[in-house]
């Protein structure tokens, strides 16, 4: 049986425990719900009002070049690179995941130009509705078609018709973890170039994106890189693309020498080319933060140990949740070997679990809710402690147990969810 001692004592032995204190997180909430939106880091605060009072307000425009805001997209792009397993100088910070997707997926296309047999963008079913979308709408104006697969079946249906694959590394309903190297090289194998989302991987899972070969990668700077609500997003170019790669969102900051103020585009060299307009200042001032907080475990064994809990934390909730009443007719979605997922467990309720998630916020713990079943609760293990697991699953059991979530105000279901 695991009790709440044998918790607190894996808290006190831990070796990451000392990452939480980084975070301003309210008291009497168990935070589950990172892979939505990371915590705030305790930096931010007095790093967002420097930028304002003094960068913005007092030396204004000057700010550009005397602090280095024009460098910031590199700066805070190196060092999510070495989070990602790339290269100085080949991962940028820019505009959204979304967006990122679109210029990344019709740079790809753009390279199989004249390859005629390759009609098809190979994505996942149960991939994010955002990827879906933008990938359908690239591969239409391509002359293409989406086809979209189980995510057991992505190696299988790779043939020569495929002119690039498109795929979230981590599920962001099951947490499901593909396997990269497999996938990327599979693809290859037939002539399709591959682009990652790695929106629940980057700052949690270690991802070597040169060591696999990968071609494109964009991911998400507000889940486990905590850089705030709509912290802005980055992209990666492997440097064989980067050169000769082109993008449909030709502005100004990815021309190659932008206050020339040439009337001809010519893209920057590498991965800059896929800037487009002015980069929000003061939101790469908090996702700098946000990157900082994940490189602050490099000491303690970076992101290999970063792995290595959360992994105890997913097993630890699931066993938790397998120990439940099975009155309470729960079931784990999240793959059992730990191999195969992220750093999330997603549990089925058959019929209320929105309205479970509900109770559960009013008794302060924070997951989110996925249709058209899934709860979600989002482990990172930069803050998240041993004890919170526990904790929660015994109020996941209260609320069951009690019948709370049947109290008509958790059905009212916001827009957010
Ligand atoms: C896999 C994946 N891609 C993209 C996004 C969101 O993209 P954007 O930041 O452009 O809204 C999410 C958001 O949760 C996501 O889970």
């Amino acid at each position: 049986v695991i009790t709440r001692e044998s918790c607190l004592e894996r808290d006190r032995v831990d070796p990451l425990a000392g990452l939480r204190e980084q975070f301003a997180l309210p008291d009497g909430v168990i935070y589950l719900d990172g892979n939505s939106l990371g915590a705030l880091p305790r930096s931010v605060d007095a790093r967002l009002r420097d930028a304002v009072t003094e960068d913005w307000g007092r030396d204004l425009v000057l700010s550009w070049n005397t602090a280095g805001w024009i460098e910031m997209p590199q700066v805070v792009g190196d060092k999510i690179a070495r989070l990602v397993g790339a290269g100085p100088g080949e991962l940028m910070v820019t505009d959204s995941t979304s967006i990122n997707l679109y210029k990344v997926l019709t740079a790809a296309l753009r390279l199989q130009v004249g390859a005629t047999r390759r009609t098809t963008v190979l994505s996942e079913r149960d991939n994010f509705p955002t990827d879906l979308y933008i990938a359908a709408s690239v591969a239409r104006s391509h002359g293409m078609d989406l086809r979209l697969v189980d995510g057991d079946d992505v190696e299988q249906s790779l043939d020569e018709s495929v002119a690039a694959v498109m795929l979230t590394q981590v599920n962001y309903r099951t947490g499901r973890l593909h396997d990269m190297d497999a996938i990327t090289s599979a693809a290859h194998r037939v002539g399709a170039l591959v682009v990652w989302d790695l929106a629940h991987s980057a700052g949690v899972v270690p991802v070597d994106l040169i060591a696999a070969d990968a071609d494109f990668a964009i991911g998400c700077g507000y889940k486990y890189l905590n850089g705030g609500p709509g912290a802005p997003a980055f992209v990666w170019v492997h440097p064989r693309h980067a050169a000769v790669a082109s993008q449909p969102l030709s502005g100004w900051m990815g021309h190659d020498d932008p206050f020339a103020f040439m009337t001809e585009y010519r893209p920057a060299a590498g991965t800059a080319r896929f800037q487009c307009g002015t980069p929000p200042i003061l939101s790469l001032v908090a996702l700098e933060c946000g990157v900082d907080t994940v490189l602050a475990a490099d000491p303690v064994g970076g992101m290999h140990a970063l792995r290595a809990k959360s992994v105890a934390l997913t097993t630890l909730l699931i066993e938790l949740v397998d120990q439940l009443d099975d009155e309470f007719a729960l079931t784990v979605a999240t793959p059992r070997d730990p191999g195969r997922r992220g750093s999330q467990v997603s549990i089925l309720h058959p019929s209320h679990g929105y309205e479970v998630k509900e109770a559960l916020i009013a008794r302060g713990v924070i997951g989110d809710f996925r249709q058209p079943d899934i709860i979600r609760f989002g482990l990172p293990p930069l803050y998240t402690r041993f004890v919170d697991v526990y904790d929660a699953v015994q109020h996941v059991r209260g609320v069951l147990e009690l019948g709370e979530w049947r109290d008509e105000r958790h059905r009212v279901r916001a827009r957010v969810t």
